[in-house]
C-alpha cells in the first residue's frame, strides 16, 4: 500500500487527479471505477479544467459507479446519477453510453445487480477504481458485517450511514435505507485502486483500515491484501498514523 501525504483536501483532490489523470492518458480507453460523496468533489473539478484546458480526454474513457441508492430516479438531485452527471459526465466529452451507474430506479434488486456485475465483466475489469473512506470503515456500501460480501448485491444502510448521508437531505426521514452497491470482490479485482481520505473525523477510521487487523468489521481493512492500493490522504486524515509513514 502506497501512501501519499497531501496537505489538505484541494492538495489531495490534485494529487488524486493526477493519478487518474496519468491513467487515462496511458490507456485512453481505460475503464474507471468512480465514487461519490464529498471526498471526490475536489477530484471531479480538477478534471474537468484539465479537461477544458485540452490537457485530457474522455472520448474513450468508460465508467462504472460503485453505488447507487435503490428507488431514487435519474432526476432526483440526492441519486448518484445526478451527482455524477452534474460534477463530471456532463462537463467533459464522455460517452453517455460508456457511463454506468447502478441502476436505482429498478426495483428488482437482483436484476439491476446483475446488470451492473455484467457491465464490469462485458467490459473487461476496471483499470483504476477510486474510493471513499466510510466514517464506519465502508467502501461502497460495503457495511461492517459478519463475512466480506462479495459481487454488486443490495444492502441495507446502517444507521450510521444514515446519519452521515442526511446531511445531503431535507430530513433524514428522506434518506434511502436501501443501495446497490459493488461489492468487496467487484472492488478487489480492479487492477488498481486509489484511496482518498480527508478530515480529522476519518482519522481513527485511516489508523484502523490500513494499519489495523483485516476484518469484515472494517470492510476497507481488505484493501491491504490487494496488490496495488495508492492512498491519497491529507494531513489531518493521516494524524493517527505515525509521521514517518
Ligand atoms: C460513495 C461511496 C461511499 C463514500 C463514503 C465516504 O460512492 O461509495 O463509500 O465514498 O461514504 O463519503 P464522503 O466522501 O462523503 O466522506
Amino acid at each position: 500500500m502506497n501512501i501519499i501525504r497531501a496537505k489538505n483536501y484541494q492538495d489531495m483532490s490534485r494529487k488524486a487527479a493526477n493519478i487518474i489523470s496519468a491513467q487515462i492518458i496511458m490507456k485512453p480507453d481505460c475503464v474507471l471505477g468512480l465514487a461519490t460523496g464529498s471526498s471526490p468533489i475536489g477530484i471531479y473539478a480538477q478534471l474537468v479544467d484539465w479537461y477544458k484546458k485540452g490537457d485530457l480526454d474522455f472520448s474513450r474513457v468508460s465508467t462504472v459507479n460503485l453505488d447507487e441508492y435503490r428507488g431514487l430516479s435519474h432526476s432526483d438531485p440526492q441519486s448518484y446519477y445526478h451527482f455524477m452527471h452534474e460534477n463530471l459526465f456532463r462537463l467533459v466529452n464522455i460517452r453517455e453510453d460508456a457511463t454506468h451507474v447502478p441502476d436505482g430506479t429498478n426495483l428488482d434488486a437482483a436484476s439491476a445487480c446483475a446488470a451492473h456485475e455484467e457491465v464490469i465483466h462485458f467490459l473487461g475489469g476496471i483499470d483504476l477504481q477510486l474510493l471513499g473512506l466510510g466514517n464506519n470503515g465502508h467502501i461502497g456500501f460495503n457495511e461492517p458485517g459478519e463475512a466480506f460480501e462479495k459481487e454488486t448485491h443490495c444492502v441495507n444502510l446502517t444507521e450510521s450511514t444514515i446519519q452521515a448521508n442526511s446531511r445531503f437531505f431535507a430530513s433524514i426521514a428522506d434518506v434511502p435505507t436501501q443501495a446497490y452497491t459493488m461489492g468487496i470482490r467487484s472492488i478487489m479485482m480492479a487492477k488498481k485502486i486509489l484511496v482518498i481520505v480527508s478530515g480529522e473525523t476519518k482519522a481513527d477510521m485511516v489508523a484502523n483500515a490500513f494499519f489495523g487487523p483485516v476484518t469484515p468489521q472494517v470492510p476497507a481493512s481488505i484493501l491491504q491484501m490487494h496488490p496495488n492500493v495508492t492512498v491519497v490522504a491529507d494531513e489531518a486524515a493521516l494524524s493517527k498514523v505515525p509521521a514517518d509513514i
